[in-house]
């Protein structure tokens, strides 16, 4: 597996795959790698000839009062971990070679980025399409793998891939969990004694909102005062939002209509997790 801090040697690496005709796929994270990411470098191994995976901790989609200092890192366990899995380089960029002095061009998405996370996160989505943007340009890859567990963050990349017109297949794998729901996340190791077992409000509430939808209920906002019936059961958890929206838009919906998604966020002591489910209509 090569590690590759630099810009010019992951292009080089990119260049030699594409000569040879090698379908390459990325796997875009910022490190602190769980079952979540390896779920989705698993994927790209069966279906590339090459798999790269990038770490970076993308300064520009922390807001100045987010946790970008405090954010999990462990550069040494994630090499530990992407070794056995035929990972075939690891891009780990420096802060400054991505945003060099004087850098300042950003994407700016479109109104998919406004509700739930870019209320709550100003800038947020800027910083992450801008970042992503950057990445595929720098690696080049075929087909670039994203988790279903940031929806809206999916949806604002694929959309910038295609208004962008980027040849690349954006491919999206499930959500991974602990046993007892919890989404896994990076930021799941901040979670301390009692938070960790609060924590399940998250997924509990969009189980409430499945069983509902599968017992023929369609009226979102029902759906979503029962959702929040249970938030306010959790003392620990600080409910930011919860929403049922359209899968493609990302507005708000009255009735539930095929592919709509449930999404929820909330603060369990001092961190901040998002869930979501797609509600299934039968
Ligand atoms: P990060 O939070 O490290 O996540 C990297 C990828 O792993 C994302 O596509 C995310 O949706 C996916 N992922 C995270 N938790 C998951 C889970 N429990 N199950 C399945 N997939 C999961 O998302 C980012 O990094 C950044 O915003 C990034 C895209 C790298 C841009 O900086």
């Amino acid at each position: 597996m090569e590690w590759l801090t630099q810009i010019s040697p992951m292009r080089a690496f990119s260049a030699r795959a594409r000569r040879a005709a090698q379908r390459v796929g990325l796997v875009p994270t910022m490190g602190a790698l769980h079952e979540g990411h390896l779920s989705l470098v698993r994927r790209a191994r069966d279906q590339c000839d090459l798999v790269v995976v990038s770490i970076f901790v993308n300064p520009t989609q922390f807001g100045p009062t987010e946790d970008y200092r405090r954010y999990p890192r462990n550069a040494e366990q994630d090499v530990k971990v992407l070794g056995p899995l035929g990972v075939d380089a690891v891009f780990a960029p420096e802060a400054g070679d991505v945003y060099p002095p004087g850098f300042d061009t950003w994407v700016e998405p479109g109104p998919e980025a406004e509700p739930m996370e870019g209320e709550s996160r100003p800038g947020h989505f800027r910083g992450v399409a801008t970042v992503v943007l950057k990445l595929l340009n720098i690696v080049q890859p075929h087909a670039a793998y994203f988790g279903q567990k940031d929806y809206q963050q999916m949806v604002v990349v694929r959309r910038m891939v295609s208004d962008l017109n980027l040849e690349i297949d954006i491919v999206v794998g499930p959500i991974v969990r602990e046993k007892d729901g919890l989404a896994l996340s990076s930021r799941n190791v901040c979670l301390k004694g009692e938070d960790r077992k609060a924590a399940r409000v998250l997924s509990c509430s969009l189980k409430k909102a499945e069983t509902l939808a599968a017992s023929g209920e369609r009226d979102a906002e029902k759906i979503v005062a029962e959702m929040k019936k249970i938030f306010a059961a959790e003392p620990r958890a600080q409910l930011d939002y919860a929403e049922i929206v359209d899968s493609e838009s990302l507005q708000s919906v009255k009735q539930l209509g095929p592919g709509s998604v449930a999404l929820v966020a909330a603060r369990v002591g001092p961190t901040r997790l998002i869930d979501n489910t797609i509600l299934e209509i039968t």
